[in-house]
């Protein structure tokens, strides 16, 4: 070979290898790129990995009758939460708010008036957002505009719940569908037994979960749900003051700077004003966060505060939460599937609302009181009318 082809051969080496090393740079980018991806993305959960759905309910529910449904709600839900994220956190609020008292028909969604308070009226649900109420309206609207009188509005409240924790960085997972909206809402003395309240210890929350068939690691992962939104101080000014007299006495578990902000933030007791992420360290994102608070004593209510401090093997569920994110996302769908099924209405049980805010007139309890009322000029309570209405 003369030296003309070897220094052709050489050169033709070098371009290969330079050629080579720009490849691999790329790939090795590529891979880095993908891997944290995936690594931050949040999880996406599959039909096959969650229990079938209860008697009534199922993942293909409005296949036939309504088939864009899941791509209405998420477009009109996204619409909401690009101008103002905090709704995500209220929406989620309303679907437990729902579930948790007579099951997840809707009922929450029902307005009262003064002489007939509905649910919205008893005091833990007075401080949810008039704003993620309209959210509904607003998505309910949307879906009849395509599938009139067939997707009720305990369903659309599902789904906009499991939407906007998408949206907020959680996890992807299908929701049963099927459920119907109920005819009339619960008493507050209802309410008030069903919601579990901020100052609870980890005996009086299970008391609540427990008996609806959520285990310790469901309940655990449920709150979780405080990762993002917000609390007004009286929901945790207990931890601060002694609520009678309005004394300044901190709560040991509480930790020192956070209390510190917390007191400028709530300087006088009983205060419905204010209010405070529930999650100091990321409050519109959900991640797993809430539960590296918890470890720190830098979680909001005594009862986030008791999954660590009343037992262990509650701490340790909240350390598990804590350091591995996909852990805590994969149990929190688990809980929110089931949540989601709790006492639903299904088949002729229920009814198919047409607006989320009132019960069809054409209810058949309805009309069994309506002659009476329009004969006297008034409704009543039975028939699930409001007086002014
Ligand atoms: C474990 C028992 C629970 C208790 C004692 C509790 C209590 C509370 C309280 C007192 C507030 C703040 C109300 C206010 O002052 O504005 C709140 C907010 C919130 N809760 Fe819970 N909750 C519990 C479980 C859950 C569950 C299971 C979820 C959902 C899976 C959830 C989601 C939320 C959200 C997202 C907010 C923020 C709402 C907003 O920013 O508008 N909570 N909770």
């Amino acid at each position: 070979m003369n030296m003309y082809y070897r220094f052709l051969i050489s050169e033709l080496q070098k371009d290969a290898m330079k050629k080579y090393r720009v490849f691999s740079s790329i790939a090795c980018v590529f891979v880095f790129v993908s891997a944290f991806i995936i690594s931050t993305s949040g999880l996406h959960v599959h039909v096959d990995d969650l229990p079938t759905p209860v008697d009534g309910l199922s993942w293909t529910f409005y296949k036939e009758t309504c088939p864009d449904l899941e791509d209405i709600v998420k477009s009109t839900l996204e619409q909401a939460l690009d101008q103002d994220i905090t709704q995500a956190a209220g929406l989620l609020r309303l679907h437990f708010h729902d579930c948790f008292v007579q099951g997840c028909d809707g009922s929450l969604l029902l307005t009262g008036s003064a002489s007939n308070p509905s649910e919205q009226e008893a005091q833990p649900n007075l401080s949810l957002r008039a704003r993620a109420l309209q959210i509904i309206d607003e998505i309910k609207t949307a879906v009849e505009a395509s599938c009139s009188g067939v997707v009720t509005c305990a369903d659309v409240l599902a789904l906009a719940a499991r939407d906007s924790v998408a949206k907020a960085g959680g996890p992807k997972y299908p929701v049963p569908l099927g459920r119907r909206d109920s005819l009339d809402f619960a008493s507050e003395s209802v309410v008030l037994a069903n919601i579990p309240t901020p100052t609870s210890n980890l005996t009086q929350l299970m008391s609540i979960f427990g008996p609806k068939g959520f285990s310790l690691t469901d309940m655990v992962a449920l709150s979780g749900g405080h990762t993002i939104g917000i609390a007004h101080c009286n929901s945790f000014d207990n931890r601060l003051y002694n609520t009678s007299t309005g004394e300044a006495i901190v709560d040991p578990t509480l930790e020192n700077s956070f209390a510190s902000n917390l007191y400028s933030i709530c300087p006088a007791v009983n205060d419905t004003v204010n209010t405070a992420d529930l999650d100091v360290l990321t409050p519109n994102y959900f991640d797993n966060s809430y539960y590296v608070n918890v470890q720190r004593n830098q979680a909001l209510f005594t009862s986030d505060q008791s999954l660590y401090t009343d037992s262990t093997d509650s701490g340790d569920i909240v350390d598990s939460f804590a350091s591995k994110k996909t852990v805590f996302f994969k149990k929190f769908v688990l809980g929110m599937v089931k949540m989601g099924q709790l006492d639903v209405l299904t088949g002729s049980e229920g009814e198919i609302r047409s607006k989320c805010s009132v019960p069809n007139p054409t209810s058949s309890s309805y009309e069994e009181v309506i002659e009476p009322i329009v004969s006297t000029g008034k409704r009543s309570r039975s028939g699930h009318v409001h007086s002014e209405l």
